[in-house]
């Protein structure tokens, strides 16, 4: 769902890649929409910096503390430069007022991150690591383009096998294995740059079966 907001000029900011945008815990009373760049959502779990989600233009982020006037639930980096558009209460009411239809398309994408977040939530509840990873091909082919030809169960995947493993949970190293297995079993083929799944039907029903078991 693409917006204009053009007219929204007055409420960009920018930043450069590395700075922080907003820390996890602190109150917030803003959200952002990325207009162009990458931004970074992170949770400082002890030592370590855990990834939650990397963000692309026209995505957007600081809707939580905003709608439920909660603290942050996370960290916010600048992965690249990038330009955003800064929505806080005051502006938000304007917008509200002056341009509903945007509003509702906003709520719309709201409404999609909590599906979203749902659908990521399924894929965890799978005990089996190949199904695991079968329904996050299943789960990036339902937001993906639909296939020309409606009868054309091949499916083509520009992701790495590192977000593979961040979706389905596991370790880079595991995903790895699982995708190798999958590749001796001729389910899926594996290139520079891309994995072919032959025939998402088969993840379909992988997927149901240990779903069922
Ligand atoms: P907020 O809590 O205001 O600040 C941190 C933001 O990160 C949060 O709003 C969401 O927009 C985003 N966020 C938090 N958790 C996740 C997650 N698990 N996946 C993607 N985005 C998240």
């Amino acid at each position: 769902m693409s917006l204009d907001l053009s007219v929204f000029n007055r409420f960009a900011i920018t930043k450069r890649a590395g700075d922080i945008i907003f820390c996890e815990f602190e109150p917030g009373d803003a959200f952002y929409l990325i207009q162009s760049g990458k931004v970074k959502i992170v949770k400082i779990v002890g030592d370590l910096e855990k990834t939650l989600d990397i963000l692309n233009p026209g995505e957007f982020f600081g809707e939580m503390a905003l709608l439920e006037e909660a603290p942050r639930s996370a960290t916010t980096i600048a992965l690249t430069d990038v330009k955003l558009l800064e929505f806080n209460r005051a502006n938000f009411e304007v917008l509200m007022q002056g341009q509903p239809q945007i509003v509702l398309n906003l709520l719309k994408l709201f409404s999609k991150r909590i599906y979203d977040q749902k659908r990521r939530f399924m894929i965890l509840t799978l005990d089996d690591i190949q199904a695991r990873v079968a329904d996050v091909f299943l789960m990036l082919d339902e937001n993906g383009p639909r296939p020309i030809d409606p009868t054309d169960n091949t499916r083509n995947f520009a992701n790495s096998v590192d977000d593979i493993a961040h979706w389905a949970g596991i370790s880079p190293a595991k995903a790895s294995e699982v995708l190798k297995q999958f590749a001796n079993q001729r389910r899926v083929e594996i290139q520079q740059g891309k994995i072919i799944v032959k025939n998402i039907m088969d993840f379909h029903r992988l997927v149901k079966s240990k779903r069922q078991g």
